[in-house]
């Protein structure tokens, strides 16, 4: 059976004769400003370019790539999507003990399944956050004799995400190899939080960052990883075939890392969104709503006789769509997650959300 991630816009399309720009889905924490303007409007200039091969170097894209983290391009690695590279490390370290941590994002598990890892769990507290307690984790890597960690900062669905120095300790105390799952980043500080300046003197490193979300541009497949480990980089670019990257992946993608006007508003935009929401369903005495450094927000309901399950069909008629988070390891049905979208969506759900709770007492 193929993966699936949160819900199946075109199934609910059909199911409720929605026109799918009518759907507002809040869970698939992408943007909502979309791609860059700057990016569509070059892509849109080079369609054209559809019977063209990529340049098989892709200089402009790493160079792109090269100034917005500021990291050296032979450290950088690119992918047709995060999930590709996701599964292309696991079977390249093939850990016999691997430590995830629960909740998070589902693939890891998946394709650490796929090679038969013992899968040893770090399970997260909702009592501090769902915050990683690093000596407890320093502890279980060695206990545990675990060979790769695989963490996602900003965290997929807590919002927990986990300081630069403290990610340091971590990973200068073992020689276990680490993923560092950086989908969410951008949303937050990323002078505080991201690892990828760690891959310059830590050689049991690999950063993932993705395109999906933050750019808004799921639909072309471009994710990167950035690692100071020569060994990774070269069985990784080995294993990859030529042109991987598509050619409007590669126009759009060199454009929007340019595009830091675009960069600015969108983060402005998302985290001001996010304290207004966050601060009003606080309100809510029927709602536990954790803090979160991305672009979503993690709730927990806190009577036991309503799921999140029954919130999620009574906002479906709506065309609001959020997740149920019932499927996660460590969460159960109380559990539910949304993102943050445009301004008039997000005050619908919030009211909506206020209804279903008042109506249902
Ligand atoms: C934590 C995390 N990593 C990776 C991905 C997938 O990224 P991509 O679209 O670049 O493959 C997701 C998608 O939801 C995610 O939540």
């Amino acid at each position: 059976m193929k993966p699936s991630h949160g819900a199946n816009l075109f199934e609910i399309q059909e199911k409720y004769g929605f026109d799918m720009n009518e759907i507002k889905d809040f869970s698939s924490n992408v943007n909502p400003l979309g791609p860059s303007p700057k990016a569509l409007s070059k892509l849109k200039d080079n369609l054209d370019k559809i019977g063209v091969y990529p340049d098989p170097n892709y200089n402009d894209l790493l160079t792109s790539i090269e100034n917005y983290t500021k990291i050296n391009r032979d450290n950088i690695i690119l992918s047709s999507g995060t999930t590709n590279l996701i599964s292309s490390f696991i079977h390249l370290v093939h850990p016999k003990n691997a430590l995830i941590f629960n909740p998070s994002y589902s693939e890891y598990e998946r394709e650490l399944k796929k090679i038969n890892s013992n899968i040893i769990s770090y399970d997260l507290d909702k009592s501090c956050d769902f915050a990683i307690d690093q000596d407890k984790l320093i502890k279980m890597i060695e206990e545990e004799n675990i060979e790769l960690v695989i963490l996602t900062n900003p965290n997929n669905p807590t919002g927990f995400a986990l300081e630069k120095p403290k990610l340091e300790q971590i990973i200068t105390s073992t020689k276990a190899y680490f993923m560092i799952d950086e989908t969410y980043v951008e949303f937050s500080d990323v002078e505080k939080y991201s690892a990828i300046k760690l891959t310059e003197t830590n050689d049991n490193l690999l950063v993932l960052r993705s395109t999906s979300k933050f750019f808004a541009a799921a639909g072309i497949r471009l994710g990167y990883g950035i690692t100071g480990n020569r060994e990774i980089y070269d069985k990784i670019n080995y294993n990859t075939n030529l042109w991987n990257v598509n050619i409007f992946a590669e126009i759009l993608g060199t454009e929007m890392f340019k595009d830091l006007e675009y960069q600015r508003k969108v983060f402005e935009y998302v985290n001001s969104q996010k304290s207004k929401i966050i601060s009003n369903l606080k309100k809510l005495e029927s709602i536990k709503v954790y803090p979160s450094k991305s672009n979503f927000v993690l709730c927990e309901i806190l009577d036991k006789n309503i799921k999140a399950k029954d919130l999620r069909e009574y906002l479906i008629p709506h065309a609001l769509i959020i997740r149920d988070c019932s499927s996660f390891n460590n969460l159960n049905e109380q559990f539910f997650r949304f993102c943050i979208l445009d301004e008039k969506s997000n005050d619908k759900l919030e009211n909506l959300i206020e209804k279903f709770f008042n109506d249902i007492k």
